[in-house]
């Protein structure tokens, strides 16, 4: 185990900024112009991810420095420690192994002196009955009818992958089902996501890990409600509804027959759980064969990660860059730019996977941190965010590093569609690196006043990930780079990224305003001034609407 040192006191820590202050004057067209081998030599491959990392802001030195790094962290250690199956989750006392969740029937992954992996494929394989029951019709609505629609209720970890996974394999979909997801509190939500189904034939997925989120559990309740308007009968909830849970208990006592639960384990992460049970509505989209292909994806990545040295290490390689930029360059924030439109929800995925991992301002040992931590992710596909918020990325005053994502084959080859889309990507990715100087605009003809609005600074960082095609197996291998890129990043700043108090306080506060939002009279508020002025208007607000 490395020295326990305060990141910022590390020798590599030290020499990286040093070095910083040396690349930060350096321009990506010098680098390449040094180098000509630079665009093939700063390249990696795994499981079929290509990574060109060559229009980064770094050298061969910055590298070594930042695996130097990775070394004084004790990176190596620490993921097998989490492949190990080690209680790393210090917080919450836990494991954290959704890596077990893709592993093969035969491998061994021990929690708490009990084989994790058998109980693994055995809800695999009782997820994979009851999908193959729904499909084949075998299971039927209460009345008799086949279920045509699945509407997966969950919020967060228990909606952004089912959602995401359904999206981006969309291809792959069943079309004879129809698949929803409910999550917000809303009832705007649950009014739109069944306005049009006939409750006879439509099977909810409650998915939630604590079966208790108030979103969910008032979503599964109103939904209850509204089959049992139309079917009259509460034995018809166990024909419509399953769950998705590690809690049996609250799960009978909603209703839902315990036969038809499907279950995790608290060392699966909410957001690490996309390919657990949560996954249903995945597997019922795509079929469980497809649904094991997603599964091989990640377990590729996962053997990657734990065995490939780091320097061809894709999740380390893309951790450590990502560090730079955020602790030696200020860049706060991090664009996820997919050129395949099936993944538009990806970006939202990998806002709760890198943002709940990794805003933390503790170490593990609770001391405040003296160094920047989690970047904020966000993003669009292309090429639609390039007549949207690309300026900014190439002309604005920030630094936004961007990771773009693209195929080398289309699933609906339309004419000249694909070409046309990948020249933006690899267009954007040159524009942003080398950009368009002064002399070079001027030799355009362009009046000198106008010069500088339409000089390109370049220098603007990038990776680009280029797989052969959006295939469950390749949805899996992205999934598990980033969930690998965040344990990088959080084995350097020290900290857990697998618990999230910081979503605690704001729902203990809401279980308070709630009473009183909703007494008759007005209650006595000890809000701030603030917080109670908005309490009373809104309760003005809401006495004054008509009755529906
Ligand atoms: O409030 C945050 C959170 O706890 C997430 O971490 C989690 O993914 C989500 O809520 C949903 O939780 P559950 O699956 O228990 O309903």
């Amino acid at each position: 185990m490395a020295e326990r040192l305060l990141l910022t006191q590390r020798p590599a820590w030290m020499a990286l900024q040093a070095h910083a202050a040396r690349i930060q004057k350096v321009h990506l067209r010098e680098l390449f112009a040094a180098d000509p081998q630079r665009g093939t030599r700063l390249t990696a491959e795994a499981a079929g991810i290509y990574l060109d990392y060559s229009k980064n802001r770094l050298t061969d030195e910055t590298l070594q420095l930042l695996f130097a790094l990775a070394e004084q962290c004790d990176l190596r250690g620490r993921i097998e420690a989490m492949f190990r199956g080690e209680k790393i989750n210090i917080t919450e006392n836990r494991a954290v192994l959704h890596t077990a969740l893709r592993a093969p029937r035969e491998a061994v992954i021990v929690v708490d002196g009990q084989n994790v992996v058998p109980e693994v494929h055995a809800v695999l394989d009782a997820m994979s009955a009851f999908v193959e029951q729904i499909h084949s019709q075998q299971w039927k609505g209460f009345t008799g009818r086949p279920i045509r629609n699945i509407v997966n209720i969950g919020i967060g970890g228990s909606d952004l992958g089912p959602v995401m996974a359904y999206e981006a394999l969309r291809f792959y979909a069943r079309r004879d089902l129809n698949f929803r997801f409910l999550s917000n509190v809303d009832g705007t939500d649950f009014a739109e996501t069944v306005r049009d189904l006939d409750p006879a034939e439509t099977l909810f997925i409650v998915c939630s890990k604590t079966f208790t989120t108030l979103e969910t559990m008032t979503n599964a309740a109103t939904a209850r409600q509204w089959l049992l308007a139309a079917l009259k009968d509460p034995a018809s909830v166990a024909r419509h509804f399953v769950a998705v849970s590690t809690n049996a208990a609250e799960v009978t006592k909603f209703g839902i027959d315990p036969a038809n639960m499907f279950g995790f384990w608290d060392w699966v992460g909410g957001r690490y759980s996309m390919d657990s049970a949560v996954g249903l509505a995945t597997m019922l989209a795509i079929g469980p064969q497809r649904f094991r292909e997603l599964l091989a994806g990640f377990h590729a990545i996962d053997e990657h990660f734990r065995t490939a040295p780091f320097s061809h290490n894709l999740p380390v390689l893309m951790g450590l860059i990502g560090l730079w930029y955020g602790c030696f360059f200020g860049a706060e924030t991090v664009a996820v730019l997919p050129y395949e439109q099936y993944l538009k929800r990806f970006p939202a995925y990998l806002q709760q996977l890198t943002m709940e991992s990794n805003g933390k301002r503790v170490t593990l040992s609770g001391v405040d941190v003296d160094y920047p931590t989690g970047r904020i992710y966000w993003g669009e596909p292309g090429t639609n965010g390039q007549h949207s918020f690309y300026q900014l990325i190439h002309q604005g005053t920030q630094l936004i590093p961007c990771d773009f994502i693209a195929f080398g084959q289309s699933l609906h080859p339309l004419g000249r569609h694909h070409d046309l889309l990948i020249a933006n990507v690899f267009a954007q990715a040159e524009a942003l690196a080398f950009g368009k100087t002064a002399d070079e605009v001027r030799a355009d003809g362009v009046p000198e006043w106008l010069v500088p609005h339409k000089t390109f600074p370049g220098n603007r960082p990038s990776n680009l990930l280029l797989l052969e095609k959006l295939t469950p197996f390749a949805l899996g291998t992205l999934v598990a780079l980033y969930e690998h890129i965040v344990f990088t990043q959080g084995v350097v700043w020290d900290i857990n990224s697998f618990d999230q108090w910081g979503v605690e306080l704001g729902k203990v506060l809401a279980a308070k305003i709630t009473p009183e939002l909703e007494a008759p009279t007005e209650p006595d508020l000890k809000h701030d001034s603030s917080t109670n002025a908005l309490i009373r208007r809104y309760r003005r607000y809401k006495w004054s609407a008509p009755p529906p």
